[in-house]
């Protein structure tokens, strides 16, 4: 365990029942006076929009809709973002999206009219400093981004994905509200949600873990193991989306206090090099990883066994094969491949993914048991 441990949260976060009903509140309380929404073409149709605008209109404030935000965005593809943004004057930022948009919307309201950009904070990003406010509108419930101080983009000439990690890139505002996640398609809620169940159950298993990232770890895993499947496949179970929603956001925090490991960090380059969707890649590494890890971390998984499963497994090796057999119930459930090759990608190299991987030392550095190049390709063997 860590010696200090730390907490960091977003300013308010609202919940339950029309929480969007409270961002005319938000706006007025920030004195915002131009305010930018960030969304993408998909929820713009959707009209998941609609009420940002209201609010806005309502707080006696000026709208610009930016919703060109392209889905796991390049750094150059955010830089283009805050270019537009850089000069108008708008005071807030306002992002209705999943994490592609939060991200984007992180980044903007430290870089617009900064004298850096977002590739400089790729290589230096102790340089972010918060320039604009940020509230964040999840409409997916998986990457808890909402409550990080990461962002994590695309970059291309060397087919990896990064995460560019500052304290100011935290939200300032969150409103949760069930209206926005309940017709996500049940393949993007079930993606997005066992991207949330990784982190719980990476955070909940890392080298870092701490009270303090435990008490949300634990509780986002218990809320997600016993209500992903219900709110996927239910378009009414609005009490198991709700849960979700939590959840991630939980695991957001957990994320911050404490940090993914190898699941994330060998997913990566499935996403920077061959664009599988950050929930999917995750998904699928889940299980190989896990029974990688399993021999270091079975005391964990039997406590997390204690509190979310509570069947009739006994000692810790039955309760922690029993967590894992349960996650990959659940992913086998929600119909996501078990192999890259499953899912039309038929020309992943090994030998490539297993470079790439262990290159995401920010992430393997935090997994309980060390994951060698050559650990990296037998990992990736199994999804293959
Ligand atoms: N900052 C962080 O802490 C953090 C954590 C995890 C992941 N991420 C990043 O977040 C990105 C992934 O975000 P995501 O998984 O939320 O997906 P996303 O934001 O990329 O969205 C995926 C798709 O779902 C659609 N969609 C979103 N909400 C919808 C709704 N309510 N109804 C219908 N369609 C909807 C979008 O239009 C998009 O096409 C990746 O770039 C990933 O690396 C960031
Ligand atoms: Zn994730």
């Amino acid at each position: 365990m860590l010696a200090t441990y730390s907490l960091k949260l977003p300013k308010v976060v609202f919940g339950g029942e029309d929480s969007l009903e409270q961002l005319a509140g938000v706006l007025e309380k920030e004195g915002a006076q131009k305010v930018a929404v960030f969304t993408d073409p998909t929820l713009r149709k959707l009209g998941l929009v609609d009420p940002v605008l209201a609010a806005v209109k309502a707080a006696g404030a000026e709208a610009t809709v930016y919703d060109d935000i392209p889905a796991e965005p390049s750094y150059g593809q955010v830089q283009a973002v805050v270019d537009q943004v850089a000069g108008t004057g708008e005071d807030i930022v306002v992002a209705v999206g999943g994490g592609s948009v939060m991200d984007t919307a992180k980044l903007a309201c430290v870089c617009a009219g900064a004298d850096y950009t977002v590739h400089d904070l790729l290589s230096d990003p102790k340089r972010a400093k918060k320039q604009i406010a940020c509230v964040a509108v999840p409409t997916t419930a998986g990457t808890g981004a909402e409550a990080t101080i990461n962002a994590i983009v695309a970059v291309s000439e060397d087919e990896v994905k990064i995460g560019i990690v500052n304290d100011d890139m935290m939200p300032d505002y969150v409103l949760l509200d069930v209206r926005m996640i309940q017709n996500l398609p049940r393949s993007i809620a079930a993606a997005t949600g066992l991207d949330a169940m990784c982190h719980a159950i990476e955070c909940f298993t890392c080298k870092k873990a701490n009270p303090f990232s435990d008490m949300f770890a634990l509780e986002a895993f218990d809320l997600i193991i016993n209500n992903i499947e219900r709110a996927c496949d239910d378009k009414d179970a609005l009490d198991a989306k709700r849960a979700m929603q939590v959840a991630a956001l939980y695991g957001g925090i957990a994320i911050t206090a404490s940090g993914t490991t190898a699941v994330h960090g060998l997913s990566y380059p499935l996403g920077g090099k061959y664009h599988v969707p950050h929930g999917v890649s995750n998904a699928i590494l889940l299980s190989p990883v896990m029974h990688f890890n399993e021999p270091a971390i079975r005391d964990r998984l039997a406590i997390a066994y204690d509190r979310a499963i509570k069947g009739d497994a006994k000692t810790e090796e039955e309760k922690s094969a029993a967590v894992i057999e349960r996650m990959d119930q659940i992913v086998s459930h929600l119909d996501i491949p078990k192999t890259l090759d499953a899912l039309g990608v038929h020309d992943a190299s090994i030998d490539w993914l297993a470079e790439a991987g262990i290159k995401q030392q920010r992430l393997l550095s935090n997994n309980k048991r060390e994951v060698t190049l050559e650990d990296a390709k037998a990992i990736y063997r199994q999804i293959m």
